[in-house]
């Protein structure tokens, strides 16, 4: 059942290859345009005609939301408001009902998540399920949605259900600016040939697990741990920090990188180290000096790079290469190496990895 690993957690994060492609099939075809979800079809004009898109979520489908605003907002120009939903639901927020409100959840039946549905459908607003559970309460309560196919997901971090919501959202993206001719062709295309990609390239980011042992073992004793990453990758960031705290219970922070200057660079010293998701993109330079910033201060730096830089890595105490790609895919690639991570320390360290204190995999209580 665990397909001949320790874990289901290892076995989740080995398999998405397989789940992004199965999320992809049928949906994305580059060489001839195609880009389509089945699920959205009759409010696919409320979509290209939204006013605003309002994300809900909670935890790591919230770090998804987050990767979502940025693609949506870059490729479609739609605004897009990315809310936890627990907070959205009691806080008397304005919704219009030429809004669309996307709900994304693993399990379908996350109660906050659900009650601001009911909330945002009393308003009129029209509202999309993102779900991997299928006929799960979040998925039968959206007007419409597309599942993200991703396959059972048993163990409690989420692991490919975070891969297989973004391959989701950005195919979403995507069939909006085709629809509204809000990207060039040629930009179309290329970045549907990247997301056809993805499959590969997440295979070739699995293989750094080598690596990531060798460092899991440096670092297992370590008392925090921050992450930093820029633009895309600033949810990535947030998405390391949360694995690792909730599996090996090592106290954990995702920050933007730039924020760092604004308190948590007080917390550097050579005890700390310090994830930076640094991949060559429009904010290359900028990670460079925060890696400076942090060196100076003497912090263990582990680093992950797009395939080739030699800049960052002579830098660094540690550099884990990832294979390019757009950087509004990044993300799907750049959590790779941070998922095994935190599945090492915690093994290193005798945690339970798959079944975690305290923590239960749908949270179907407020
Ligand atoms: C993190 C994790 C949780 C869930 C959150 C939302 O690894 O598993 O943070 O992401 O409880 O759950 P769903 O997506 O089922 O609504």
């Amino acid at each position: 059942e665990k397909g001949g690993y320790d874990h289901f957690m290892m076995k989740e994060i080995m398999e998405q290859p397989r789940s992004v492609a199965d999320c992809l099939r049928g949906r994305v075809i580059a060489d001839q345009m195609h880009v389509k979800l089945g699920g959205i079809r009759h409010k696919m004009k409320d979509l290209m005609n939204a006013n605003r898109i309002i994300i809900a979520a909670c935890g790591t489908s919230w770090h998804a939301g987050l990767v979502a605003e940025y693609i949506i907002e870059e490729f479609t120009r739609i605004p897009v408001e990315v809310e936890y939903a627990s907070e959205f639901r009691y806080r008397n927020p304005i919704i219009r009902e030429d809004d669309v409100l996307i709900a994304i959840s693993q399990s379908g039946e996350t109660a906050d998540t659900l009650a601001a549905i009911e909330l945002a459908k009393s308003k009129g607003a029209t509202i999309l399920g993102v779900c991997n559970v299928v006929g799960s309460s979040i998925a039968r309560s959206s007007d419409e949605g597309a599942y993200t196919h991703a396959g059972p997901e048993i163990g409690v971090a989420s692991t490919k259900a975070f891969t297989a919501q973004l391959t989701v959202l950005t195919t979403m993206a995507l069939m909006i600016a085709k629809e509204k001719q809000t990207l060039p062709e040629e930009t179309l295309h290329k970045l549907l040939v990247d997301l056809e990609s993805i499959p590969e390239k997440i295979a070739e980011a699995l293989k750094c697990e080598e690596e990531i042992k060798k460092i899991s073992e440096m670092y297992k004793d370590a008392q925090n741990f921050l992450y930093l990453g820029r633009g895309y990758n600033f949810p990535v960031a947030l998405e390391g920090a949360l694995k690792l705290k909730e599996i090996s219970y090592i106290h954990a922070e995702g920050y933007p990188a730039a924020e760092m200057k604004h308190g948590p660079i007080a917390l550097i010293d050579e005890e700390m180290p310090v994830a930076f998701i640094a991949t060559k993109d429009s904010s290359y330079e900028k990670i460079v000096s925060n890696i400076q910033e942090v060196k100076a201060r003497k912090g263990k730096v582990i680093a992950i790079v797009t395939k080739g830089d030699t800049l960052i890595p002579s830098m660094v105490d540690h550099a884990i290469e990832v294979p390019d790609v757009h950087e509004a895919l990044m993300p799907m690639v750049s959590v790779i190496p941070l998922q095994l991570l935190s599945y090492y320390i915690a093994v290193l360290r005798g945690c339970d990895v798959d079944q975690p204190r305290n923590l239960a995999k749908s949270v179907t209580v407020e």
